[in-house]
């Protein structure tokens, strides 16, 4: 199962402490740790965590440097554990404006996991759905340019294939914290079949007994895919 979390609320949860927003992604990159742990007990084999998206630029510079500030810790303090703990990491985004040195560790990360046959880790930095279906796109039809594809063979398929999800499975469940009903420009393609769980606690506060509680929920709706499926 494909659980994709949009992690929402860091900056929340730390105002209404009286806290500095960068504290409240402190405390939300502590959780990512906690929860990558819950995933293989709970039966979920790809978990895609949205960290950062093309559109979070628009942030006070302080608070962008403090997350990549962020980021860096976590590639470099994290890297021996995961790697211990079977996990495979990858990477979604564009990662052209990152600074060298995150990319030398995110770099480093996914070549020493990239055979990890545990968790699947997907991070999103730099990450907008239709950032990506741009970039496909262009990836595409420089391959019509140079006679590799035909435009008439272009299919469903090709696109998956062009995208940074490659091909993984689409997310079964994309789940967002912090009480906003929106994607933000969270897998645009994959989540045409997705199901969806709006949760009202910040990414700081959500715990392994909150997510099982939503695969719960999950697991009990009937997905028809379009068809008619008697119960
Ligand atoms: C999510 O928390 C973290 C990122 C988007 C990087 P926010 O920073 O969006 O927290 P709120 O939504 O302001 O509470
Ligand atoms: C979405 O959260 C992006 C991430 C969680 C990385 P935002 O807080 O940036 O989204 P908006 O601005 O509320 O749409
Ligand atoms: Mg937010």
């Amino acid at each position: 199962m494909h659980v994709g979390i949009i992690m929402d609320g860091n900056g929340r949860w730390a105002t209404r402490r009286g806290l500095a927003r960068l504290i409240g992604h402190k405390r939300g990159a502590q959780q990512v740790k906690t929860i990558v742990k819950s995933c293989p007990p709970l039966g979920v084999d790809t978990l895609t965590l949205y960290a950062f998206s093309t559109e979070n630029w628009k942030r006070a510079a302080h608070e962008v440097e403090g997350l990549m500030k962020l980021f860096r810790g976590y590639l470099s303090n994290n890297l021996v554990e995961l790697h211990e703990k079977n996990v495979c990491v990858r990477f979604l985004g564009d990662p052209s404006p990152l600074a060298p040195d995150i990319l030398d560790l995110m770099e480093n990360l996914s070549s020493l996991t990239k055979n990890n046959t545990g968790l699947n880790l997907n991070v999103a930095i730099n990450y907008g759905g239709r950032d990506e279906l741009v970039r496909a796109t262009k990836s595409i039809a420089a391959k019509v340019k140079r006679g590799e594809i035909e435009a008439a063979e272009i299919t469903e398929q090709t696109i998956s294939d062009h995208l940074d999800t490659k091909t993984q499975d689409d997310p079964d469940l994309i789940i967002r914290t912090a009480g906003e009903m929106r994607l933000s420009n969270f897998m645009t393609w994959q989540s045409a079949y997705s199901e969806f769980a709006f949760l009202e606690q910040s990414w700081p506060d959500f715990s392994p007994e909150v997510f099982e509680k939503a695969l719960q929920n999950y697991h009990a709706r009937t997905r028809q895919f379009g068809a008619v499926i008697a119960k």
